[in-house]
């Protein structure tokens, strides 16, 4: 059987009218400029640097923004983007690089200036321009530069400035090209949504016809199409994806939808049970729960190293899915829930990928190893996105805003060895530390919380006793995209009732931490 990996979304992408393309220097802030984009419904992609005019014209774009980027323009080796863009007659927007590489390209001094800005400063506006509609005269912006455009040609008007930065904003007079030194994309620019709606509405003038539910239409049709009467296999973790997946299929194709749910022993306490109470409740789908607890644990037996946990979790789950999916007769696609950020990230280091940390993706051979083809409905979607569509498909608040669980599961929270009696150890402690987060009305707030059960004992007194038991860490972060993370500031007091429940109702724990690391230099998870 054929395998195909690539878009297999026969979704018409022309047919959604109006799109803006984001042309991707490296910037930090990528996807956060096509995030607030189509927070404005204006469809919005990113896109590879070195894009040719002629490919963008395909394309058939309103709007393109040069994003920012960590090179200076004068750098041999710098992004640059094809000069012809400039003369599409499509708006443009540079933001930071984006704005010193069209100043370049089109007439302006580029310095390293000997003021370095990063972080907030204040724009005052100069001219009016329907860029700056509805933006105060003076505002907060964030600044995150090296080298700045410091003059510009007869062809351009300032239209900003700092007090280090002469140029903050421009408008070329005879191309709709425009530039800003500064972030409108990320929250420290308060009223930079402002400016992204007025280059999309003034400028590129787009009317934020895309909606996700016409999304969804359009990609439920399109599945329809693809499937005929052919049956489809859905991986189930419980996580958010993959129940949306699961949700627009049934929609799709109903009865048709068969659905796996490897329980590897792994999972949070009665996660497999919820999984399967919630689908029975939404769905009546064909679901196949693989009770693979003892074979997980016999693989793991005797191993510590996190990344050898994750390639034996993994290979082990390819092996149970496969042997399940094989008993499914004339099933042909497998769907999977990759988001737009894998999608780009697959994508964006085409000259070698950056150091591995960890191994994410458990699963990726899944589809090649059956021979099914790949269905990915949510490959154009970021996260907030693919909660929102999960609501509208009527899936349970409970469900759409879990925080993310790893594949590997408790595996990599359970530090040293992996055993049934410490998993349960973590296990209890971990539905503890989420009842209480839920009490205090504080989930929501927080990105992932969890516990860590660490390979340590410490000494402690219990009664008159010594004991001599299990030292475990309470993380919780806040996160936008789980690439950077901070530690939350959770009240003194819930940490306390997490604490003393853990000790007193956990048996094997006598102490216990709470994990003050920020990502990076740490990662969320501890392996
Ligand atoms: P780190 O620990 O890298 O985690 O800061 C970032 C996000 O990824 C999740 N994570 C994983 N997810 N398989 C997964 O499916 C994995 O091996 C894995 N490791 C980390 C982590 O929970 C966090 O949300």
């Amino acid at each position: 059987m054929t395998v195909v990996t690539a878009s297999p979304n026969t979704v018409d992408k022309k047919s959604t009218a109006e799109r803006i393309l984001v042309l991707d220097f490296g910037a930090q802030y990528c996807q956060l400029i096509a995030r607030r984009v189509r927070e404005h419904n204006v469809y919005c992609e990113i896109v590879r640097h070195d894009i040719t005019a002629e490919q963008i014209k395909n394309h058939n774009p309103s709007g393109l923004i040069l994003s920012g980027g960590p090179s200076s323009v004068y750098d041999e080796r710098s992004p640059q983007c094809d000069p012809s863009i400039f003369e599409l007659g499509i708006p443009v927007l540079g933001i930071c690089y984006g704005m010193q590489l069209l100043c370049n390209h089109l007439g302006g001094q580029v310095e390293s200036s000997e003021a370095k800005e990063f972080g907030r400063a204040n724009c005052t506006v100069s001219s009016s321009d329907p860029l700056f509609n509805d933006f105060p005269a003076s505002a907060q912006v964030w600044m995150s530069h090296g080298d700045q455009v410091t003059n510009v040609s007869s062809d351009f008007v300032s239209l900003a400035q700092t007090s280090t930065c002469p140029v903050a904003a421009v408008k070329h007079k005879n191309l709709p090209v425009y530039g800003l030194q500064f972030h409108p994309e990320v929250t420290h620019t308060p009223q930079g949504s402002t400016l992204l709606k007025n280059f999309l509405y003034e400028v590129c003038h787009c009317h934020g016809n895309w909606k996700l539910t016409d999304f969804a239409s359009e990609m439920i049709e399109s599945i329809k199409r693809r499937v005929g009467d052919k049956r489809v296999i859905c991986g189930l973790s419980g996580g958010v994806d993959s129940s949306v997946v699961a949700a627009l299929m049934y929609r799709a194709i109903g009865p048709q939808l068969s659905c796996i749910l490897v329980d590897n022993g792994l999972l949070r306490k009665s996660e497999s049970e919820t999984v399967v109470r919630m689908f029975g409740d939404h769905f009546k789908t064909d679901l196949h729960v693989v009770k693979a607890e003892d074979r997980f644990l016999r693989e793991l037996e005797g191993v510590l190293d996190p990344q050898e946990k994750r390639l034996k979790i993994g290979h082990t789950f390819i092996e149970c899915f496969k042997h399940e999916a094989k008993s499914i007769p004339d099933a042909k696609f497998l769907a999977q829930g990759t988001l737009y950020p894998d999608v780009i990230e697959s994508g964006a280091a085409p000259d070698g990928p950056a150091a591995t940390i960890k191994i994410h993706h458990n699963v990726g051979g899944l589809p090649e190893e059956l021979g099914f083809e790949l269905i990915e409905p949510l490959r154009d979607l970021f996260k907030d996105e693919v909660r929102r569509l999960g609501l509208e498909l009527g899936l349970p608040d409970e469900l759409v805003w879990r925080h993310p669980f790893p594949g590997p599961g408790l595996a990599v929270r359970c530090l040293g060895e992996v055993t049934k009696e410490r998993l349960d150890v973590l296990r209890e402690a971990d539905a503890i530390v989420i009842e209480e987060i839920r009490k205090a009305d504080l989930y929501r707030k927080t990105a992932q919380l969890f516990a860590v059960l660490l390979p340590v004992q410490s000494v402690g007194v219990m009664g008159d006793a010594r004991t001599y038991d299990n030292a475990l860490v309470i993380r919780c972060v806040d996160s936008e995209d789980f690439m950077t993370a901070d530690w939350s500031r959770l009240p003194y007091d819930v940490l306390a009732t997490m604490s003393t429940r853990i000790i007193n109702e956990v048996a094997g724990v006598n102490r216990v931490c709470y994990d003050i690391s920020s990502k990076p230099p740490a990662t969320i998870e501890w392996e």
